[in-house]
């Protein structure tokens, strides 16, 4: 068990440099399009502050590659924090570190909040630069860790300064470790995985592991195209990944052998290429026909699964959600997921888009903040921000 900061006496006047996951969709005018990641962070940093400690906040924001870019600064984040802490002293700093920071964190009291610009404007942040770890590190007492969504990173702002620092686990990251392993550890049965999205590439390691642990997989998405093709079933001119077949392949193979049900669209929302105005849905995939969407019998198939299981979980799209025609498939596995008696639990940032687009997201059981981070800790039980995180003192 990690340390978590119910651990950490004596907050009070203490330097709390805090890693959270402030990577929110911005729209065109900078503003916050979806809050969820910030209003899940409130109890942590509230919890310091009312302890008393000077709350020093870091975070990235998207992937400016090391460099200053105004439409990915923090600072609509700022606004939306100090927005859910409408009692507390919350402030923003365009600088990350330097003299104007040093002179902002000397002059906090106890009990203020300041969230500092985005790490990711030095390009030491993502080469875990040693030096520009410490350059963060002087400026706290003590580190928490609080980004679940990018704790898969070894990070300067999260890795680099954990080494450093005496350091905790905040509420947010617990909570989602906690109910990440749970659903491997003590699945009610059976265990239904819905597993989408596009690349095969970045899901062959989490569908090994869903091999083992669960007892359906439902494949969707345009990853299923690849899954068809390795089974000889025809795809039209669909997206494959050729270079995945044979990984494909092994996981269908496998699961066979262990009596697992791997189950594949039946039918799709298409087009042709030479006739691309009209959608209509088939069940044979022939000459110049795309998939773009799960069709109503693969819908049917995969929602009884849902209805039936004991534990779901639900990563990936159905189909090319970003078009209202192709849509479909993922909005009814939503209002299945919501609508189940399972225990249901949701990962990936467009699979929570789309939760959260359909206002679903207070009959999901729980919703992962993390991507990349939560399908990382399902695959290999660990993640390396945490693993460098002190241990609970028994
Ligand atoms: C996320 O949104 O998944 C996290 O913030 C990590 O972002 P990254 O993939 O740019 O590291």
């Amino acid at each position: 068990m990690k340390r978590t900061i119910t651990d950490l006496v004596k907050l009070k006047g203490k330097r709390v440099l805090l890693r959270v996951d402030f990577n929110v969709p911005l729209d065109d005018a900078g503003k916050v399009m979806d809050d969820t990641r910030i209003v899940k962070e409130v109890p942590t940093i509230k919890y310091l502050s009312d302890k008393g400690a000077k709350v020093i906040i870091l975070s990235h924001l998207g992937r400016p590659n090391g460099e200053y870019d105004v439409r990915k600064s923090l600072w609509p984040a700022a606004l939306e924090l100090a927005k859910n802490l409408p009692k507390c002293n919350v402030s923003f700093c365009n600088k990350v570190i330097g003299k104007e920071v040093d002179d902002r964190i000397a002059a906090m009291k106890d009990g203020d909040i300041l969230l500092l610009e985005n790490v990711r404007f030095h390009k030491e942040e993502e080469e875990c630069d040693m030096k520009f770890a410490r350059k963060l590190a002087r400026m706290g007492d003590i580190f928490v860790d609080d980004a679940f969504a990018v704790a898969h990173r070894q990070h300067a702002s999260n890795f680099g300064v954990a080494r450093i620092l005496p350091n905790a686990i905040g509420f947010l990251m617990e909570k989602e470790l906690t109910s990440l392993a749970q659903i491997f550890e003590a699945p009610k049965r059976p265990l239904v995985a819905i597993v989408g999205g596009a690349k095969v590439e970045s899901k062959v390691k989490i569908l090994d592991k869903f091999v083992d642990k669960a007892d359906v997989i439902c494949i969707g998405g345009a990853m299923a195209y690849t899954f068809m093709k390795a089974l000889g079933k025809p795809v039209g001119m669909s997206l494959v990944f050729d270079d995945n077949l044979d990984e494909a392949k092994d996981i269908l193979l496998r699961a066979h052998a262990a009596g697992k049900r791997v189950l594949l669209p039946v039918d799709h929302v298409c087009i042709r290429k030479s006739a691309p105005s009209r959608v209509f849905v088939t069940s044979n995939l022939t000459g110049d026909m795309v998939g773009y969407d799960i069709g109503p019998k693969t819908i049917k198939m995969f929602t009884d699964e849902i209805k039936s299981a004991g534990e779901v979980f639900w990563n990936g799209t159905m189909g090319l959600y970003e078009l209202d025609a192709y849509r479909q498939g993922t909005h009814e596995i939503a209002l299945a997921m919501a609508s189940t008696k399972a225990h249901t639990s949701v990962g990936g940032g467009d699979t929570v888009a789309m939760i959260n687009l359909y206002r679903l997201g207070n009959k999901i059981n729980y919703i992962s903040t993390g991507g990349g981070a939560a399908l990382q800790y399902l695959e290999g039980g660990s993640l390396p921000a945490v693993e460098v995180i002190q241990e609970k003192i028994k």
